[in-house]
């Protein structure tokens, strides 16, 4: 098989897209974001790279917002400040842990500072994603763009000085003019426009890269729950470590692990009050909780590259008797490394505290594999496999497990400790 090389725009605005997932309120926020800040750059003449940076950083500038409350209390035009920090800073420091984002990352760490309450340090490219955000908030989805156009100029136009700074003001009034730029940011084919301007990047990922952003992503997806926290750090070990076993290459293992990392992705589009139920799901919460490997397939599907990888990471709720979901796939149709996945996929999570029970010990993860094997659900030579090599398997998950949790730990500490230094900052002022 041949290496993949995935253009990082295209993987970046797939899994922003997947984002918004999340409620029908966020309707590609996102996408219109990261055009908004696009076209501000262009129509300001700012050199490619910071064209690109900007884009990346309006793709993904609400990552740090974990909850929907969160995502939704920046919908609101006059958000308090430091109700909003928390999460410009924590999407600051989980997109910067990708080293190629590192410009993208200090953009989205100030995305809604004010322009008079503007700070030295702080990067132009800020303040224009800050306007952006809030010209993309005031649009309504619901109703025919062009008509809100003069509404949406009027208070942009008043808060000049205010909000936003008198320059970027201006160059937005130029691009105001143009129905093109609305009907853009409106269209319902806003990611084949993205799509395009994507293109204009050069920047490729090799195989590491595409791992090191799966594991981006796979914080994303796990940090949303305590619960889930180290979820598919130890799913990703555990899918490297089995498929190993069997007679794949080296670049397969790797795909293996950046699908172990992506598996969950479609929990996304699941509200983190679900996820976090201690008690039992009611069926209303069971029916969104079952799209999440939808959302995996086809988010994976758009990256032609990775076409391969979305049936290892989504197949895994499928079961061999074909009794599975969401897709109802059957042995044969279905790839040894799905099997593997959802063999990775019940052992993580036999072996790590739920909400509603501790983590179990061997012997019973062994016996409710195997019984798994023997009611259809299960692959056998996956499963006695992972039998014979238990300690060895549970080892590499334990550990992957062990970082995960130290880094969510850390994380947090650097994203409160950092609350802590800008209350006393601006306390000084
Ligand atoms: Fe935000
Ligand atoms: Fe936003
Ligand atoms: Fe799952």
């Amino acid at each position: 098989m041949l290496e993949p090389r995935v253009h990082t725009f295209n993987m970046v605005l797939c899994l922003s897209r997947a984002m918004d997932l999340v409620s029908p309120g966020l309707v590609n926020h996102h996408y219109r974001v990261a055009y908004i800040a696009h076209s501000l750059a262009t129509e300001m003449g700012l050199p490619p790279e910071q064209r690109s940076d900007l884009l990346l950083a309006g793709a993904l500038h609400d990552i740090g917002a974990l909850s929907l409350q969160e995502r939704l209390a920046a919908l609101a035009f006059e958000a308090d400040y430091d109700s909003l920090d928390p999460h410009a800073r924590l999407g600051a420091l989980l997109v910067g842990g990708f080293t190629p984002f590192s410009g993208p990352a200090s953009l989205i760490r100030h995305h809604h500072l004010r322009w008079d309450h503007r700070r030295e340090q702080v990067p132009l490219g800020s303040y224009v994603l800050h306007l952006a955000d809030r010209v993309a908030v005031m649009t309504r989805w619901n109703a025919p763009i062009l008509n809100q156009v003069p509404g949406i100029l009027d208070r942009v136009r008043s808060e000049a000085g205010r909000m936003f700074s008198p320059q970027l003001v201006d160059v937005f009034r130029g691009l105001a003019e143009r129905e093109s730029f609305w009907l853009d940011m409106a269209s319902r084919s806003l990611d084949s426009i993205l799509g395009e301007l994507a293109h204009l990047g050069t920047m490729e990922m090799d195989i590491d890269q595409i791992i090191d952003l799966s594991l981006l992503f796979s914080k994303i997806i796990d940090f949303r729950s305590p619960f889930t926290s180290t979820h598919s750090r130890g799913v990703a070990a555990l899918a490297e470590a089995i498929t190993e076993l069997f007679s794949f290459s080296t670049s397969e293992v790797q795909l293996m692990k950046a699908a172990g990392y992506l598996h969950d992705l479609g929990k996304l589009a699941v509200p983190s009050s679900i996820l976090d139920k201690p008690g039992r799901l009611t069926s209303e919460e069971w029916a969104v909780i079952r799209t999440h490997t939808y959302h995996t397939f086809h988010t994976l599907q758009t990256i032609e590259a990775l076409r391969p990888m979305s049936e290892w990471a989504a197949f895994h709720h499928e079961r061999i008797d074909g009794r599975g979901y969401p897709f109802h796939v059957r042995r044969k149709d279905l790839p040894l490394r799905s099997r593997i996945m959802a063999v990775a996929d019940v052992f993580t999570a036999l072996t790590e505290d739920r909400p509603y029970r501790k983590a179990l010990p061997s012997g019973e993860v062994i016996a409710i594999l195997r019984r798994m094997v023997a009611e259809g659900a299960l692959d056998e030579r996956v499963v006695e496999e992972v039998a014979n090599r238990y300690e060895q398997l549970d080892t590499a998950r334990a550990q992957a497990q062990q970082s995960a949790a130290w880094e969510y730990r850390e994380l947090g500490e650097a994203s409160r400790a950092q609350t802590a230094l800008a209350k006393e900052t601006s306390a000084d002022m």
